[in-house]
């Protein structure tokens, strides 16, 4: 029955059956993924943006101001990002790559951790902080970032090198978004796993495949605007729901239904 729990497990027996079921699911991830393997948050309590200003840190106006200031801080998220490790939320969205006959992830993650788990199909929506690019020509810039001293220049342009990722103001990679959209838009099952889902384009994504008939679910110990429009809430740790998931879904697969 939709929305009853199965003891054994924790979740419903609908979405246990719509999830083996599935040919297309999609997973939103946000911070909350990347919590257990340390890596903090942005909002909530401990979350950076309680403690510093993303407008001094980042935006173009931010690296234009102060672009030192700004690499400081990206070094410093670049080493601790360098550090950790995935974890168990990380390697149980792989198993459920492995799974479902058509899986795809959007993250706005910019620590690599899905990848480093073994995801193959992923949208990084806000870039990619081990990477770098020229702010002026926007080439991949391959060259080390110092700690101290001058920073490095484009070897085509002479523009200043800036990390890869998508700053407050900025659009998104079009070809990430449009991928995003037009997957969420064909799921027929949506996780929007540990974010707050208020940073738009990607907090419109869960909207738009609920609107087009997906099953939306949430995965996140706190509530969060997405709460009470998603079919069914697991106020969980994506690092415990998860693995708990790919189990429950193998026992089923086991059984043959
Ligand atoms: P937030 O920091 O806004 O939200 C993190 C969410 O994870 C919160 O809803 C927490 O309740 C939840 N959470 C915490 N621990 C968790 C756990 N162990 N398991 C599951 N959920 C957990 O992070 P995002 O939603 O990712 O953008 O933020 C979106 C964007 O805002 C980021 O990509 C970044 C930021 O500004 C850019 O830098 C462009």
């Amino acid at each position: 029955m939709p929305g009853q729990n199965e003891p054994e497990t924790g979740f419903s027996s609908r979405l246990l059956e719509r999830l083996s079921n599935a040919y297309s699911v999609v997973a939103l991830t946000g911070a909350g993924v990347s919590a257990a393997s340390g890596v903090p948050t942005f909002r909530g309590k401990d979350g950076l943006w309680n403690k510093f200003d993303p407008r001094e840190l980042a935006s173009v106006e931010a690296f234009m101001k102060n672009p030192e200031l700004v690499w400081e801080w990206y070094n410093w998220r670049r080493q601790l990002i360098q550090k950790v490790k995935p974890n168990l939320a990380h390697y149980a969205l792989v198993d459920l790559e492995r799974i479902v006959p058509e899986f795809h992830l959007i993250t706005q993650n910019v620590d690599n951790l899905h990848r480093l788990a073994g995801s193959k199909n992923v949208i990084e929506l806000h870039g990619n902080i081990l990477r770098n690019r020229c702010l002026a020509c926007n080439k991949p810039f391959q060259g080390e970032i110092p700690e101290k001293g001058a920073l490095p220049r484009c070897p085509h342009c002479g523009g200043l090198i800036r990390p890869d990722v998508v700053w407050f103001g900025e659009v998104l990679p079009v070809e990430a978004l449009e991928k995003a959209q037009e997957v969420a838009a064909e799921a027929e099952i949506f996780l929007a796993i540990g974010t707050s889902a208020t940073v738009e384009p990607a907090a419109s994504l869960p909207y738009l495949a609920k609107g087009n008939g997906a099953l939306l679910v949430e995965i996140n110990p706190e509530e969060t605007p997405l709460s009470s429009v998603a079919d069914e809430v697991i106020r969980e740790a994506a690092d415990q729901a998860l693995p708990r998931l790919i189990m429950a879904l193998d026992r089923l697969r086991a059984k043959g239904m």
